[in-house]
């Protein structure tokens, strides 16, 4: 088989990325290793900054999001009891979409089964990417014991911080950064009324709570919890305990609490693979970079690399013109080292570390009074918090970036 771009990972990034390559007319085939329904049942990511809204809206995948999903103009932050709200129109202009990163998966296979010249293969074994050095890449993989070979233009490596295509770059060629934080969010999804209209990240002394939402009927909650923690040995009654000693007073006292109906925790990671291109192989979302979730980014980052991906493969495909791929790595980790910058500022100040000293609290504390009190330092968080503006045409690039 042939086709224009062999896509390795159908997740978030791999699918909007065959969804808008298929848009051009650009013939693609994903390869996922999990089953559908599998991909399908993994809770993550709930906030939709604006520019990947407007992403989604422009793949065709916007009109379900439009009516089910939530549009949120604020947030608040709470601390020693106090919470407060940052209003993102006020202070930037642009609200964020509660929109499940579950639902968008679900949207995007669903367009992807009436999509022109897409192949998605589920349960594809051994995936593995051959010859991206060279001017004729291919990948192989195994399904139902029988072996295949794909020939491509272009390898996207979509698949995600495990997979195999960041790993197939030779180390000398690419350098890592890292930092592991020492703790994990254990998260509760729970048919309950949400507790509140809008997020609240709370700071306490028992450690970082989030309570979000998916719906009118369906909540969202998240503690810090040491790192070495199973979620198995946390029981339901346990979780709404802590929930409720870590938010406000005026949220705990209305917590609805009922039985989970999932329940996970996650790691906390910051973690960089640059650059995000090797010969005619392109990596995109988690394959290429981690963020712990307090800033709401990975899913964001998966859509803004893939948005730039897409309009320099096009480029490369129907006119010949490789600029867009040229400076796609650059332009990609500009977006990427912001995000990372803003979760890792995010968690240091809102999660308890346990090496902390009282002079880190008070840090902490008057961190977060600087954005109660002061509209530009609200304005800083609701900009990178609700979305960066994307770069526009590659040709507008500022040339710092643009020689990174
Ligand atoms: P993924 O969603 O990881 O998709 C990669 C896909 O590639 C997967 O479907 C995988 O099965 C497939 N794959 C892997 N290896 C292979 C292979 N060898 N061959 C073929 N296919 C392969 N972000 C937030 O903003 N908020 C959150 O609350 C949040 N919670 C998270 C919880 C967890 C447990 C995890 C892992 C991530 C969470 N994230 C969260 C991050 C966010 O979900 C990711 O940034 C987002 O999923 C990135 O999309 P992606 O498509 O790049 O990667
Ligand atoms: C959710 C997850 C996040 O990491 C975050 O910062 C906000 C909301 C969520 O799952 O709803």
């Amino acid at each position: 088989m042939n086709v224009d771009v062999a896509i390795i990972g159908g997740g978030p990034a791999g699918l909007l990325l065959a969804r808008l390559l298929s848009q051009a007319g650009a013939s693609v085939i994903v390869l996922e290793r999990q089953s559908r329904d599998y991909v399908l049942s993994r809770i993550r990511a709930g906030v939709l900054e604006w520019g990947a809204v407007e992403t989604l809206r422009q793949a065709g995948v916007g009109e379900r999001m439009d009516r089910e999903g939530y549009v949120h103009e604020g947030v608040s932050l709470a601390a020693a009891n106090a919470a407060f709200r940052v209003d993102f129109m006020k202070a930037c202009g642009q609200p964020v979409m509660v929109y499940g990163q579950t639902e968008v998966t679900r949207d995007l296979y669903e367009a992807l089964d009436r999509s022109d010249g897409v192949v998605v293969v589920q349960q594809a074994e051994d995936v593995q990417p051959h010859d991206v050095e060279t001017e004729r890449p291919f990948v192989t993989y195994r399904k139902d014991g029988i072996e295949h070979r794909i020939d491509c233009q272009f390898v996207a490596g979509c698949d995600g911080f495990h997979g195999v295509c960041r790993q197939t770059i030779p180390k000398a060629m690419r350098t890592e950064y890292e930092r592991v934080y020492p703790f994990g969010w254990l998260g509760v999804l729970s048919r309950t009324e949400p507790v509140s209209d809008e997020l609240i990240y709370a700071q306490h002394e028992r450690g970082f709570a989030l309570a979000s939402m998916r719906n009118a009927n369906l909540s969202r909650y998240y503690i810090q919890v040491p790192a070495d923690q199973k979620a198995e040995s946390w029981s339901d009654n346990e979780f709404w305990d802590e929930l409720r000693r870590r938010l406000p007073d005026e949220a705990a006292e209305t917590l609805e609490t009922g039985p989970s109906v999932e329940k996970s925790i996650a790691p906390l990671r910051s973690f960089v693979s640059e650059p995000m291109r090797y010969g005619r192989l392109f990596l995109a979302g988690d394959a290429s970079h981690i963020v712990p979730p307090t800033g709401a980014k990975g899913l964001n980052l998966a859509v803004s690399d893939v948005r730039y991906l897409a309009e320099g493969l096009v480029s490369a495909l129907k006119d010949d013109d490789e600029r867009g791929i040229d400076i796609y790595s650059a332009r990609a980790l500009d977006r990427v080292w912001r995000a990372i910058h803003f979760s890792w500022w995010m968690t240091s100040m809102m999660h308890r570390f346990p090496d902390q000293t009282p002079f880190d609290r008070r840090l902490q504390e008057v961190e977060l009074r600087r954005i109660r009190d002061s509209p530009a330092a609200q304005t800083l968080m609701a900009e990178i918090y609700t979305g960066l503006p994307y770069e526009g045409n590659f040709e507008h690039l500022d040339r710092s970036v643009a020689s990174a």
